[in-house]
């Protein structure tokens, strides 16, 4: 029996990135693998059944696998340059949960799984919660079977390469059908829960999200040669595009708008870059007005681009609408954790992509800065520890 920190200090060396700082674990990248075989081996020392799905989720079952479920998982992959938490705090708290409830000597009515979702993230693929989306088929399979990394490796043969076949990618009725309920804690990616007071919090709703790809097209060209009068240079237009996203966000109540990948290309000192494709992450509670932000945004971007002699496109790559908890759940949820606040996040979890088929909810866990998404994110050990124990009681009642 592992605590949730030494169960997080035993991956604390894997994935680290000497360049970025923090974590870099992409799906299907060593470091990930490497987590997944841990998660495996973790599962079986506690006698928990483990399989892999045709979509590369993995399940460890205490009880046999049936229909109706108790499921509690969340996601090993990050961000580049993540913090430590982001997802496997959720996983090891559930792996700690169960010790928990093994020694409380509970005798769980139904089975209770503990899964591990793929590409929460979207970092290498670009769509997030990659997994439960197809789980759920909230994508495309022929769209996901084509996603590129930025090698250009497609997702169907990454998948095949890792003992996936994608073919079989996709919607799995039969595995939705075993997840009777599903759970995900979290770390808390916002200043939510004060320093004072409890450190576990019922999530209610995650604000509706998307992602866009803009592409500025301009003139490839010599930098010592091109007079300054002569130039189309699609990053001249970027850089005030980046700017527009800010400011038509900063006009909109709660909106947020982020622009935090830009990729010139070719990409060289010397070079006038021929095409910049910038990812704009969107966010805000009313999809109506979501719509309104990302046309303002490409209003914008069409008037700088033709202001600098470029042209831009722009894609959609992702977008999930707003989601709301479970009420039920989350209030019986609510009744096991008595004094927990409520709190709405502005992340996006797998809880949010089931959340539309199944009963879905979740907890989060202190975090004092607030900041996430980076190799500062923190949760104290007494914090994570009560999050275990709060998992724990709720995975107690439910079950
Ligand atoms: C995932 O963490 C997201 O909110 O993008
Ligand atoms: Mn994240
Ligand atoms: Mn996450």
């Amino acid at each position: 029996m592992e605590t949730v920190n030494q169960l997080l200090d035993s991956i604390k060396d894997v994935g680290r990135d000497a360049v970025r700082g923090g974590y870099s674990r992409a799906v299907y990248t060593t470091p990930e693998l490497e987590l997944r075989q841990w998660f495996i081996e973790q599962a079986e020392q506690r006698g928990l059944d483990v399989e892999t799905d045709r979509n590369g989720i993995t399940w460890a079952w205490w009880g046999k696998p049936q229909d109706g479920a108790l499921v509690t998982g969340s996601h090993l992959d990050s961000v580049p340059g993540g913090g430590a938490f982001d997802g496997p705090l959720g996983v090891a708290s559930a792996l700690a949960a169960v010790d928990l409830l093994k020694s409380r000597g509970v005798e769980p009515r139904r089975s209770l799984a503990v899964t591990v979702f793929p590409e929460e993230e979207g970092s290498r693929f670009g769509v997030a919660c990659l997994g439960s989306r197809l789980l759920t088929g909230a994508i495309d399979v022929d769209k996901a079977r084509n996603l590129r990394d930025a090698e250009g490796n497609t997702f169907a043969d990454v998948a095949q390469a890792n003992g996936l076949d994608p073919r079989h990618v996709g919607r799995d009725t039969a595995a939705l059908a075993r997840i009777g309920d599903f759970v995900e804690l979290h770390v808390e990616q916002g200043r939510g829960l004060g320093d004072h007071g409890p450190a576990i919090a019922v999530g209610s709703s995650i604000l509706g999200h998307g992602r866009w790809k803009l592409s500025v097209s301009g003139q490839g060209n010599h930098a010592g040669t091109t007079l300054m009068a002569d130039r189309a240079d699609p990053m001249v237009a970027a850089a005030q595009i980046v700017v527009a996203v800010r400011d038509t966000a900063a006009k909109q109540q709660d909106a947020r708008a982020t622009v935090g990948r830009l990729t010139p290309v070719p990409g060289g000192t010397n070079v006038i870059a021929s095409r910049v494709d910038l990812w704009l992450d969107a966010r805000h509670p009313d999809d109506a007005v979501t719509a309104q932000l990302i046309e303002a945004i490409y209003g914008a971007a069409r008037e700088i681009a033709a202001g600098e002699g470029c042209s831009v496109s722009l894609t959609e790559e992702s977008y999930s609408d707003t989601v709301h908890f479970n009420p039920a759940l989350s209030r019986r949820i609510g009744e096991l954790l008595p004094g927990a606040p409520v709190l709405a996040t502005g992340a996006g979890h797998d809880a949010g992509v089931l959340a539309g088929h199944v009963p879905s909810a979740m907890l989060f866990v202190r975090n004092p800065s607030g900041i996430s998404h980076s190799p500062e994110e923190y949760v104290a050990d007494e914090d994570a520890s009560a999050g275990a124990v709060a998992l724990a009681d709720v995975l107690e009642g439910l079950l």
